[in-house]
């Protein structure tokens, strides 16, 4: 499949796979996509290796697209010191890159408390990385098995990007919980997500945190 292939397949899945309220994306990262940081997100991101800056960049072209479709031009995409994205006001909003895609999801705050997104190739993942992230209570059934330990690391990522803004707290695998046929997850420290997901051709991983219920879509 060519890279436009892919793109277009990945845009398709991402779109039936999200919830009312919630603009989701892709874009492939390609070379100098380092050059869409606006100035003030550069300088965030000064430090960092040139492969990550050119993700960076990607993400945010991205999520600069997704917010002008909602009426927001021109937005900064911030970093925060534990390295969160940070949005302009009213928003709420998650980024993830893997080698090749950038992905990103973004909400009115109003109606969505927190989201967080992961990519990952559609690969299985190594069995040693597989018993690091799979814990007692985890629940993969529902999900193709050759794919269900990326599918689970990929969830674990996203739940504790959608959680770690709301309270600080460093998660491990440990302690998240994730049920794919219920398509819930649960945290150690009292935060229940739910997950939306696609696996093919991309692995992606969408979690909503509950609290607070103030959307319709919880
Ligand atoms: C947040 C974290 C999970 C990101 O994973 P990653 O594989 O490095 O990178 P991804 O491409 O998936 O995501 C990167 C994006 O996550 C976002 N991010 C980083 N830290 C974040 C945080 N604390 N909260 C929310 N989002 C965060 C950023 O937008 C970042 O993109 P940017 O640097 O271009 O702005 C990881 O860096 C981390 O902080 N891990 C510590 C805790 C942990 O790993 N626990 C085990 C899993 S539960």
């Amino acid at each position: 499949m060519s890279d436009s292939a892919r793109h277009v397949a990945l845009s398709a899945a991402m779109e039936r796979m999200a919830p009312p309220g919630i603009r989701l994306g892709c874009r492939l990262i390609r070379e100098g996509d380092e050059a869409l940081l606006l100035p003030e997100e550069a300088s965030a991101l000064r430090a960092r290796r040139p492969a990550a800056r050119r993700a960076s960049g990607a993400a945010r072209a991205l999520a600069r697209h997704l917010l002008k479709n909602e009426g927001m031009a021109d937005a900064i995409i911030g970093r925060s010191a534990t390295g969160a994205p940070l949005w302009p006001p009213g928003v709420i909003g998650s980024l993830a890159h893997d080698d090749e895609m950038a992905v990103a999801a973004i909400a009115r705050a109003a109606d969505v408390p927190s989201v967080g997104i992961d990519v990952e190739p559609a690969d299985p993942l190594p069995d040693d990385i597989t018993a690091l992230v799979f814990h007692d209570g985890d629940a993969v059934g529902g999900v193709e098995p050759m794919l269900s330990g990326r599918t689970l690391f990929s969830a674990k990522e996203a739940v504790y990007k959608a959680v770690h803004p709301l309270d600080g707290e460093i998660l491990g695998y440990e302690h998240i919980r994730v049920d794919f046929a219920r398509g819930r997850a649960v945290t150690t420290t009292g935060h229940g997500i739910r997950l939306f997901f696609c696996l093919h051709p991309r692995v992606v991983v969408l979690a909503v945190s509950t609290e607070d219920q103030p959307s319709s879509i919880l």
